[in-house]
């Protein structure tokens, strides 16, 4: 394995991205400091259902942007603190990556916080019955879903987790990865039958390759809507510094507030605060 490189802070392995990583990264911290009101109501001494923080994808918690030497807190840094700055710490932590190094470097960042995760280390179609079997079904829960492709994101992950009933999810979908590997991902038994079952039904795949995302999309969308659990109106585009798309960040909520939350993230310099 290449040598990885290392946070001089602390000496572990980080992940090296792109500069649009801190982009994702300040709105995820933006959400969770909005819905500390929401998750006030869950915790003690109000509420005994608790508030937990999910990533399926988490990586180490640190990252060095690439090609600089410019280092930053990962998504899982990044949503520990966010929470603690608002005041309404998450009661639980639950944390997967496939990679070890980078699942050892998380929780000992996270204890070096003052914090306690759940940390697995399995790949993600393993991880989440593990982690789905471990939450409290009377919960508030929010998970950030931010796999470096679609192969990973079967349907069958978003459709666990919104069985619960308080259960946010800010989903990462690569749109390069849909625009290059549209061909690939479409055969017969390819990464779509995972991503969502069923779409040749619905989904014409004899059409230019604009039309055919879109309807793809659409149709992921739809069949998220079915779960009983909505897509916010307007997914955020994220660009890169020359303007190429880069992903989509798509937030899924079952109750009222996730048009209002997402709209206040979308809109950093219009409501901030949710008023609960
Ligand atoms: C885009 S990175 C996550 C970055 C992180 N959310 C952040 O912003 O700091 C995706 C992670 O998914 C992990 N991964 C790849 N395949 C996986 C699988 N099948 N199951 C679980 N994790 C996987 C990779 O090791 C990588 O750390």
């Amino acid at each position: 394995m290449a040598t990885r490189e290392v946070d001089p802070i602390d000496g572990l392995m980080v992940d090296v991205v792109g500069p649009w990583a801190s982009e994702k990264h300040q709105r995820l911290s933006e959400y969770i400091r909005l819905a500390s009101g929401a998750r006030k109501v869950f915790v003690p001494p109000k509420g005994t259902g608790g508030a937990s923080y999910i990533e399926l994808f988490s990586a180490s918690g640190r990252s060095v942007i690439e090609g600089t030497s410019t280092y930053i807190d990962g998504s899982p840094l990044v949503a520990y603190k966010a929470a603690h700055a608002s005041g309404v710490r998450f009661s639980e932590l639950h944390f997967n990556d496939i990679d070890q190094e980078k699942t050892d470097a998380l929780d000992q960042r996270i204890r070096a916080l003052g914090g306690a995760a759940v940390v697995h280390n399995k790949p993600v179609d393993l991880a989440i019955d593990d982690i789905v079997y471990a939450l409290n079904p009377s919960g508030l829960h929010f998970a950030f879903l931010d796999p470096y492709n679609l192969e990973y994101l079967s349907f069958d992950i978003i459709e666990k987790l919104a069985r619960f009933k308080h259960m946010d999810m800010l989903v990462h979908v690569s749109v390069q990865d849909l625009q290059r590997n549209l061909d690939r991902y479409s055969v017969q038994g390819g990464v779509f039958d995972k991503f969502e079952p069923d779409w040749r039904k619905r989904v014409n795949p004899n059409q230019a390759i604009a039309p055919f995302r879109a309807a793809l999309m659409e149709y992921w969308l739809g069949e998220i809507r079915k779960l009983g659990t909505m897509p916010a109106q307007g997914v955020e585009l994220v660009v890169g510094s020359k303007g190429q798309r880069l992903y989509w960040l798509m937030f899924v909520a079952a109750h009222d507030l996730a048009q209002k939350l997402w709209s206040a993230v979308r809109n950093p310099g219009g409501q901030r605060d949710m008023g609960f």
